[in-house]
């Protein structure tokens, strides 16, 4: 895909719905937990924004990001219609919009990159954590490739805990797994898939 943002425009531009639906991720929502009851979160490549709403919901402030404007309009909106707060913004990740700011919650949901890009970007989102913030990541693992059930068709820009655990080697692992799971998250991530998930701290 030469221009993603173009690419996720034309996917979230082509439907009315939420192409993942306007619930939060599963494995996100499983964390509430963890969640510091008030502080500053980052959502990043939030898509249409289920994520980023859900966690404004949980009383944090939270700051959005994707590189497609529409779906960066249909987040604003869904927040509206949720009436939460939610300052979503389009840009790219690796261009850290956020600036020097640092965040207690950064989730990553689904977003995947290719070798060169991939430990640049987690590096760019374990940055982003605060001192003892908390990041929560699920992507589709290399198992994956060629289940109907969601993810990118390249296996290069699929994850396995390995992986994980050298690009987020300053962060302290509190979970890590690889796991047959049955997703249930809009018409693109539905049925039996191989995820990975990851929950880690930045030492204080
Ligand atoms: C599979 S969708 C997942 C959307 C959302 N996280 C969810 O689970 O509903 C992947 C998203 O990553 C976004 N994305 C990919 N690379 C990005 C980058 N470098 N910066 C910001 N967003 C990015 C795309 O625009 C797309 O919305």
């Amino acid at each position: 895909v030469n221009d993603p943002g173009a690419f996720w425009d034309g996917v979230y531009g082509g439907s009315r719905d939420h192409v993942y639906g306007t619930e939060p991720n599963a494995f996100l929502r499983a964390q509430a937990t963890r969640l510091p009851l008030r502080g500053r979160a980052l959502s990043v490549a939030d898509g249409e924004g289920r994520n980023g709403v859900w966690l404004a919901g949980q009383g944090l402030s939270v700051l959005t990001v994707d590189l497609s404007p529409r779906g960066i309009d249909k987040a604003r909106r869904l927040a509206a219609v949720r009436g939460v707060a939610l300052d979503a913004r389009h840009g790219d990740v690796l261009e850290r919009p956020w600036g020097d700011e640092r965040f207690d919650v950064v989730a990553s949901i689904f977003l995947h990159s290719p070798p060169p890009v991939r430990p640049r970007l987690h590096g760019v989102l374990a940055d982003a954590l605060a001192p003892g913030g908390l990041l929560v990541l699920e992507a589709f693992h290399r198992r994956q490739l060629g289940r109907g059930s969601g993810g990118p068709p390249s296996v290069d820009l699929l994850f396995t805990a390995d992986l994980l655990r050298a690009d987020f080697a300053g962060l302290s692992i509190l979970q890590l797994e690889e796991a047959e799971v049955v997703l249930d998250e809009g018409a693109k991530h539905r049925g039996p898939a191989e995820v990975v998930r990851l929950v880690a701290r930045r030492p204080e």
